[in-house]
């Protein structure tokens, strides 16, 4: 684990036969669909993208310029898709996939494809998808921010599945399946959530899960303490047996929530919540709440985020346990954060509290309930960072209304982030700068920071 795997070199490579185990199940009278293609591209979600006989092709686990043989699986809306078979020309970027895993299980998505190269390609989709969908052409600088690319996720949900011999799956969905790929290891995955995996796989373990549906590990900063949340079917005592097993045999287990289908309110076992440090922060982080899922970049993110302003009022939206609210009250007379989620307010609050930041407000709302009641206009900054659905034209409204000064948009889905900038240059907001982070090297997801201030007539 830890590795990077090396660039096989540039130039051409003859006949690499991929996605191997899928090779063997194909049936002989399908191979007609079989066909040579050279993608010119690669385009948010993870696929390469060419065209075969005039029609747009989309395949996996393919570079830009290199000479592959396809299969078409199928066609929808004039888009052929289709999966590799062997690369006739490799691309010079393209490196062997370290987990045997890659390529049957959906978790990562450019393990072929040399790390740095990646990055590289991100901030090419992200322009592209900019230009697309929000038809903004930003040509300046798009500074990129990289680290480690092996073992940075402190965080992963793993699904569950119950086998017929009596035992379970326990990994990662297949790509566009919903069947659970059975892992030993992820190279991406911390060491501390690879030891608590590995332990769960013991034989031992195997019976004893077969009601959970998905088990989400959270490692802390230092990665030595865990948190765990198992969902499932299970009754009230047997998830107390299992939380009161996992605490006691599991490597730095320290909190176990059980989340049985049809409650709504988890119950905790052993400590409350985690705490996970960023800078000279403490956040307690409470069973079901968010907290960023990779390690390396996190101090980098919040000093991007929070770092350059300071005034008399800033908004967080989205604040989750407050990641940028207690940085931000450092700089600011009065924060406030706007969190849907009871508990992660909650936890804003405690966190604030414990920081002896009495110049935090949390607010338990969605973000659109609390602007359409907040009469305060002018705020010197509004820190935006809403989920993968962006934060849309209804909320947008509002936030405009409120003419702020300065506003920091931090993105994990560059086609909502395009929806949401159009929207907001046509309002009068002017984009200042863009970064990528790199938060989630070989998996398609794209991560970014956009600075806008606001002209006049915002
Ligand atoms: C991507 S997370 C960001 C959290 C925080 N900024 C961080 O970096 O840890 C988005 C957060 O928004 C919250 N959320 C989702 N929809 C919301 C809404 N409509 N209004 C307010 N908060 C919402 C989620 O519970 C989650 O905590």
């Amino acid at each position: 684990m830890g590795h990077t795997g090396g660039r096989r070199g540039a130039g051409v490579q003859s006949s690499t036969q991929i996605d191997g185990q899928r090779e063997l199940s194909v049936h002989p009278d399908r191979r007609h669909s079989a066909f040579e293609l050279v993608p010119q591209k690669l385009i948010y979600g993870g696929d390469a993208l060419g065209h075969y006989q005039g029609r747009p092709v989309l395949v996996p686990r393919a570079l830009p310029g290199e000479r592959l043989e396809v299969e078409e699986i199928r066609t929808a809306r004039g888009v052929l898709r289709a999966r590799p078979l062997k690369v006739l020309a490799a691309a010079p970027e393209r490196v062997e996939a370290p987990c045997r895993y890659f390529g049957r299980c959906g978790g990562c998505h450019y393990q072929h494809f040399h790390a740095k190269d990646q990055s590289v390609a991100k901030r090419e989709i992200l322009r592209e998808t900019l230009r697309r969908l929000g038809r903004i052409s930003w040509d300046s600088e798009i500074p990129i921010h990289a680290a480690h690319p092996w073992n940075y996720r402190n965080q992963a949900q793993f699904k569950v599945e119950g086998r017929a011999d009596g035992g379970v799956n326990l990994g990662f969905f297949a790509s566009e399946s919903h069947r659970v790929v059975d892992l030993d290891a992820c190279p991406i995955l911390s060491p501390r959530l690879n030891a608590v995996l590995a332990a769960l796989r013991a034989p031992e373990w195997s019976g004893r899960l077969g009601e959970c549906r998905e088990i989400e590990m959270l490692a802390d900063d230092r990665d030595e303490e865990v948190m765990l949340t198992l969902r499932g079917a299970f009754g009230t005592e047997q998830g107390k047996v299992l939380a009161q097993d996992c605490l006691g045999c599991l490597p730095g287990v320290v909190c176990v929530a059980t989340e049985e289908e049809g409650r709504c309110a988890p119950q905790v076992w052993g400590k409350a919540a985690l705490v996970y440090a960023v800078k000279e922060f403490r956040y307690q982080v409470s069973p079901g709440c968010f907290f960023q899922a990779s390690r390396f970049l996190l101090p980098e993110l919040v000093e991007a985020v929070t770092g350059e302003t300071a005034g008399s009022l800033a908004l967080d939206l989205f604040a989750g346990v407050g990641l940028f609210t207690l940085p931000l009250a450092q700089r600011f007379a009065t924060v406030i954060g706007v969190e849907a989620g009871e508990r992660a307010a909650a936890d804003l609050t405690t966190n604030a509290r414990t920081h002896g930041l009495n110049n935090v407000r949390a607010v338990a709302q969605t973000v659109y309930d609390f602007l359409r009641r907040f009469a305060q206009t002018s705020p010197d900054l509004v820190v935006f960072d809403p989920p993968r659905g962006g934060v849309g034209a209804r909320t947008l409204e509002l936030l405009a209304a409120l003419r702020p000064k300065r506003l920091q948009y931090v993105s994990c889905s560059p086609p909502t982030l395009a929806r949401d900038l159009e929207f907001l240059q046509k309002g009068g907001c002017h984009v200042e700068s863009i970064e990528l982070f790199d938060l989630f090297p070989q998996t398609y997801h794209i991560e970014c920071v956009a600075r806008l201030v606001s002209k006049d007539s915002f």
